[in-house]
Formats: C-alpha cells, structure tokens, sequence
C-alpha cells in the first residue's frame, strides 16, 4: 500500500501524520458536542465515537485546508461537523437497513432500538448544524445543508430500488454520487474554505474528493463481496440481502445466463442466502470479472483525482492528497 513517484512510497501512517495531532483536537471536540441534556443521547454518542471508523471525512477536510494554511480553530470545528454527519447518516441507515453491526460492534440500532436511533441521528444532525451556524458563516451552511438534503435524497432513492434487480450503471453511479462522493466533495471544499483558499482551488478540490468519494463507495460495494466481517466490521453479502445491487453484480448481469439472473432473483426475494448460497453469487460475479471491472472503474476516479492534485504545488499535504487515492483503492476495511 502507497503511493510511489520517483521511488517516494508514502504509506498510511505517512499521510495520516500530517494530521494526527488536528485529529485528536476533533475527536475532543465531539466528544464534547456529543453531551446532550438527555443521558441516552450522549451514552448513544460514547457509543458511536468509541467505535472507531477511519475518520476519512476529516482528514480530508484538514489536508485541504493545510494545503492553504494550518488549520485554524474553525477547521478544527467543521473537521469534527462533517464527522458527524457521517455519523448521524450511518445511524439512520442501519436503522433503514436493519444492520445488527457497524464498525465492528452492535448498531445503535440492534443495542437502543429504532425509535431511539433515529431521534439520536436526528439531533446529531442539528448538532453539527448548531456547532457549524455558531460561524456565522452562510457559505459553509449553504453547503452542509445542500449536502445534507442530496444525501437523504440518495437514501430516498435507495430505498425506491430495494429488491430490483434491473439496476443500470447509470442508477447506480447517480445514487453512489450522491449518498458517497457527495459529502467527500463537501469536505475537501470546506477545508479549502477554512484554509482561504480562492474559489478555483476550492472547486477543484471539490472535484478531487468527488472522484475519490466514488472510488470509496466502488471499493466499498466491492468489500461487500470480498472481504471478510471480521476485517469489515460489518457483515459480508449483506447488500444483496438488503436488496441492494451493486456495480460488481451489476456488470455481471449484463452477461449472465437466465439461470444465473435467476439465482440472483431468490436471494432478493429470500433477502437471504438461504436457498441460493453466497458462493454461487461470488462464483458468478468471478465468471464475469466483476470484481475487477469495478476496481478499473474504481482507478478510474482515482486517477481522474490525483490529475487534479497534480495541478497544486509539490508539498508533503500534496502529495498525503495523493496518497489517499491509494489508501482508497487498496484498503480491506
Ligand atoms: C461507511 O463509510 C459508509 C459508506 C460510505 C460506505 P466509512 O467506511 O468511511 O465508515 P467509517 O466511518 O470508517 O466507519
Ligand atoms: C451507507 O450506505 C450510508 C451512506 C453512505 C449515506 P450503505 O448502506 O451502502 O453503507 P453500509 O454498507 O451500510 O456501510
Ligand atoms: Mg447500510
Ligand atoms: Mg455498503
């Protein structure tokens, strides 16, 4: 894993460092913007930020930012704001998916119930709006709302396609667009907004996180197939399962047999593997080069991003922006 230009390979820890001190400032503060003056909210937020996750969202936000400048308090605060939205839209959609695990552990769901899980997802969100309006800043709102609502539409549109098999590619990159990539784009141009950067190198830097937010959920979807749960922290073959169908089984179907569309069917309809195993699925999807169709398309995005990175002077923050289109693409979790 890394990045290689001219024998440099830079490894994860090499980009995350550059951060690592910023992220521990976000982390404080959520945990305090997470205390809620009812107790099963904050045990809620304990909950959540003790699991852990990657924390993408912010580092991309923070290397944005440093690009410019260092990051300034304001930096620090949308770092964590951006954090958790993600957050809140994960918690509603286990509840939507009916997910038992995330991030390794019980959802919020499986351990508080549904009700209670989308009014904690609900305050988290206007949590992050509160600590973000405490700006005075129009811009950033008008982008986290706008955001917010492409989201909630991805998930609205998600939840219309359940079950359908006949999903195109097109379906499937505007839906990925929104609930994934979008958010990605909204963290890079808050960064640049924090560290003063023009209105150009803030929309290119948008347009840097979109490609790489549409690889993530590439690889994501691809991990559903390939992974194992222990590493993933959520359960494997689950999307199909949600009836969910995804870019791998998508370029699969464009050239299975009636047979093989058909086995995908039960499992739609079953919304489990209980008459068609998991294996025929991934035997299918390997028959098809799905996989690797998905991680071309995938390298794809990542490629069109570190173009655009490329047109930033040489730095250490640089070339981390680089590196991260590798951590993407290479990742097991
Ligand atoms: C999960 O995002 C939701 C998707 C967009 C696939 P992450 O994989 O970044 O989740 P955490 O924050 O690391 O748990
Ligand atoms: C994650 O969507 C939620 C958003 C990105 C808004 P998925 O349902 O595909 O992700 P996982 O697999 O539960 O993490
Ligand atoms: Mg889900
Ligand atoms: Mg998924």
């Amino acid at each position: 894993m890394g990045f290689s230009k001219l024998g440099q390979t830079l490894t994860a820890a090499e980009i995350l460092f550059l951060v690592k001190d910023d992220l521990k400032l976000v982390e404080k503060e959520i945990r305090l913007e997470s205390i809620a003056s009812v107790d099963v909210i904050t045990a809620i937020g304990q909950h959540l930020q003790a699991g852990g996750g990657k924390r993408l969202r912010p580092t991309l936000l923070l290397l944005a930012c440093r690009l410019f400048n260092e990051p300034s308090t304001l930096a620090i605060k949308l770092a964590a704001v951006v954090e958790m939205i993600h957050t809140a839209t994960l918690v509603h959609d286990d509840v939507i998916d009916v997910a038992e695990t995330r991030r390794g552990r019980p959802s919020t769901n499986a351990l508080w119930g549904n009700h209670t899980s989308v009014l904690a997802g609900d305050w988290l969100y206007m949590q992050a709006f509160q600590v973000a309006l405490r700006e005075r800043n129009f811009h950033i709102l008008d982008v986290l709302i706008g955001l917010t609502q492409v989201m909630v539409e991805g998930e609205l549109i998600q939840l219309d396609r359940i079950g359908k098999i006949a999903v195109s590619e097109a379906d499937y990159m505007e839906l990925i667009d929104r609930k994934t990539a979008s958010l990605f784009s909204a963290c890079a141009r808050l960064g640049a907004i924090a560290g003063g950067a023009d209105d150009h190198a803030e929309a290119r830097l948008g347009e840097y996180a979109w490609n790489l937010g549409m690889a993530f959920q590439l690889v994501d979807d691809v991990l559903d197939f390939t992974s194992r749960e222990k590493v993933l922290g959520k359960p494997v073959g689950n999307d199909l399962q949600e009836g969910k169908v995804t870019l791998p089984l998508i370029y699969a179907l464009e050239s299975a047999t009636a047979e093989e569309k058909a086995a995908v069917a039960t499992v739609l309809s079953d919304s489990s593997y209980k008459t068609v195993p998991f294996t025929t699925i991934l035997q299918i999807i390997k028959k098809y080069k799905g996989v690797e169709r998905v991680m071309e398309r995938a390298q794809a995005f990542t490629e069109v991003a570190r173009a655009i990175i490329g047109e930033f002077p040489e730095s250490s923050v640089q070339r981390s922006l680089f590196g991260i289109t590798d951590l993407v693409t290479d990742r097991d979790h």
